[in-house]
């Protein structure tokens, strides 16, 4: 930005002029008859790494992206009948990056009604697109989670039916006539399947009770157990990463008002997050844990989720909380964990916060009001049905 000065000198209104298009958010030029540059602001050297004495030496169509010129060609005589023009098109920049733009035109003509030149304003969209592109994973993730919770509840019968069979089956084993051996050897095997039936279970009702967008009643919650549902829903990705699991809040300690579901899909978001970031490194542990906040207006648990990952540069720490913001790549990151995160404890009186040194990992505190177990209807924080 060059220092405006006004008290000393004068500045003619040409130059109060082109000091406001200079501020201007959006690229501006003008362009003659013959389609040569004869004025463009400061964004336009910005944007497209030309200098102004570069652009003005230049004819419009080597602003735009290569396959276009066709519309350009055809726009600019349309403009020149019509008098105004909004259209989306596409810029390169000096290095033959293609930029696209929303451009604003209009025809200024002389007291004859002859063809002067153009006045366009020409807006990057790209945050647009971005943002656009950001919703339609984003819906398409929420399309998955409609079906997950139909193929939830399809496993979830003959599930029903396996695990009653099998208990059956151990009932009436004694029944039949096995030697010792064989008889110990099947109880065994019956025993292995109910476990996995058991666990298959389990994942099932915790998914179903998390793609459920139910009405919200706030129960108190015990932040233990909403963290090992946490740990448990995760429990894949950390086994298959071999991430070390240190899990120091307990069970019916931390107790807190809420929504279970809601308060676990913070947790389940945050351990994701520090398994992603410690997906390529040497070494990695998951630690959460709890301390006790007294200072300020009410007494608080702040939870602590530590992992020895990628760490999170200190440029961009601001705007991890952010929708759709992710430096994941492209159907991998949504961006809106975090933004989901702090949404969460927002409703819940709380808020969460982050700290990292880059290259020694990340922690996420999570804070929020303490409840007693005495002050209302007790739930262990498990999902239900
Ligand atoms: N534990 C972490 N360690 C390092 N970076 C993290 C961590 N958690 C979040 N981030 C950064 O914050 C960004 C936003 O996270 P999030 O909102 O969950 O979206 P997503 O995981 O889809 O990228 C991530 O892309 C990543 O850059
Ligand atoms: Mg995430």
């Amino acid at each position: 930005m060059s220092k405006m000065r006004i008290g000393g000198r004068d500045i003619d209104n040409a130059h109060v002029f082109e000091i406001v298009l200079d501020s201007f958010p959006d690229i501006i030029h003008s362009v003659n008859d013959a389609g040569n540059i004869v004025f463009t602001n400061r964004k336009a050297e910005e944007l497209l790494g030309y200098t102004k004495a570069e652009l003005l030496a230049m004819n419009i169509r080597q602003l735009y992206a290569d396959d276009i010129q066709a519309d350009v060609a055809k726009g600019f005589k349309q403009l020149k009948e019509q008098g105004a023009q909004r259209v989306e098109s596409a810029v390169k920049d000096r290095q033959g990056n293609r930029i696209p733009v929303e451009v604003r035109s209009f025809a200024i003509y002389d007291d004859d009604g002859s063809f002067l030149r153009t006045f366009s304003i020409l807006r990057d969209i790209r945050p647009l697109k971005e943002l656009e592109d950001g919703l339609v994973h984003a819906s398409r993730l929420a399309a998955v989670g409609e079906l997950a919770s139909g193929i939830m509840h399809d496993i979830a019968n003959p599930l029903t039916i396996i695990i009653m069979a099998l208990e059956l089956w151990r009932r009436q084993m004694p029944k039949a006539n096995l030697d010792q051996a064989t008889a110990e050897q099947i109880a065994g095997h019956v025993e292995d399947m109910e476990r996995a039936a058991q666990s298959i279970e389990k994942l099932v009702d915790h998914m179903r009770g998390y793609v459920r967008n139910r009405a919200e009643t706030q129960v108190l919650v015990d932040l233990g157990a909403v963290a090992e549902d946490a740990l448990f829903i995760a429990g894949n990705k950390l086994a298959k990463d071999k991430v070390k699991v240190v899990n120091r809040i307990v069970r019916d300690r931390y107790w807190v008002r809420g929504c279970p579901n809601r308060l676990e899909q913070v947790f389940v978001n945050l351990v994701s997050n520090a398994a992603d970031a410690m997906e390529q490194q040497p070494e990695r542990q998951l630690t959460l844990a709890v301390d006790s906040i007294e200072q300020g207006p009410e007494p608080r648990w702040q939870c602590a989720v530590t992992d020895t990952g990628t760490g999170i540069p200190e440029a961009i720490q601001k705007d991890i909380f952010q929708s759709f913001f992710t430096t994941k790549e492209k159907g991998k990151g949504t961006g809106l964990g975090l933004s989901m995160v702090r949404s969460i404890l927002n409703d819940h009186h709380g808020e969460v916060r982050v700290q990292s040194i880059p290259g020694h990992g990340a922690t996420f505190y999570v804070c929020l009001p303490k409840a007693s177990p005495e002050s209302g209807a007790a739930t262990d924080g498990r999902l239900v049905g």
